[in-house]
């Protein structure tokens, strides 16, 4: 992974967690009808721990994973204990940490896309191998049309560092924005894609423009 983010969690992060996901969780909570059982959850690159929290307050059991030594000790400070194992680790090594099909859900809040497609493919398999038969993965990342894709230095197709020119981008190490066709190529490869949702934005008087993709998958 990028060691920039041990950097970025330095100087903290946001507290607040993120709505759709917030959906998205508070409807499977509400759909599943054995949920003390079906609650398993990973947060895939907890940060500060901002889902985290809620996730444990909506019931779920979490195991909370990120690279950065520095945002999980910030998510411990912030997270109730209760109901929730924090791991330092690497995205590519998860399906060496968890028993294959372990999980109800696996969320990836702008988590994944911080990496090159090679890393992002082994990452998607290993989310695949310790999900449970018909278990969930939620996955949001960038589209091509967000301010930042194309600045900076190419790394490879889709793929960018040392972008100066967003606040979302600056000084935050890899980014790899998808066009809708590549979203629904790489994912389907390990997943059938359930919904496909764009959540666009503009920001400081439409000189930002964020446009984000917003899949929920389940495992084949
Ligand atoms: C943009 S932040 C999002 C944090 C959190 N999901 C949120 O919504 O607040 C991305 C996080 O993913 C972690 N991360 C990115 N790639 C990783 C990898 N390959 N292995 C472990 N952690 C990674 C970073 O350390 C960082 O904390």
């Amino acid at each position: 992974m990028d060691p920039i983010w041990n950097k970025i969690h330095k100087g903290g992060w946001g507290k607040y967690p993120n709505e759709a996901l917030v959906r998205f969780l508070c409807r499977y909570k509400k759909a599943e009808p054995d949920f003390k059982r079906n609650n398993k959850v990973l947060d895939l690159g907890c940060g500060a721990g901002a889902n985290t929290k809620m996730m444990v307050a909506e019931g779920f059991k979490v195991w909370a994973v990120d690279g950065a030594g520095e945002a999980v000790r910030h998510a411990k400070a912030f997270v109730s204990q209760k109901n929730t194992k924090f791991i330092v680790a690497d995205f590519v090594d998860i399906a060496s940490i968890f028993p294959k099909g372990f999980f109800d859900i696996v969320c990836d809040n702008v988590s994944v896309y911080t990496n090159t497609v090679k890393n992002i493919e082994a990452i998607l398999a290993s989310v695949a191998k310790i999900l449970k038969k018909d278990g969930l993965f939620y996955s949001s990342c960038f589209s091509t049309k967000t301010l930042g894709c194309g600045l900076g230095k190419k790394l490879e197709s889709g793929t960018f560092i040392d972008i100066r020119e967003s606040v979302f981008f600056k000084d935050r190490g890899i980014a790899h924005f998808y066009t809708e066709k590549e979203a629904r190529k790489v994912y389907g490869k390990f997943f059938t894609v359930q919904s496909f949702d764009v959540d666009y934005h503009t920001e400081f008087n439409g000189q930002n423009t964020v446009s984000m993709f917003v899949l929920i998958c389940r495992k084949k």
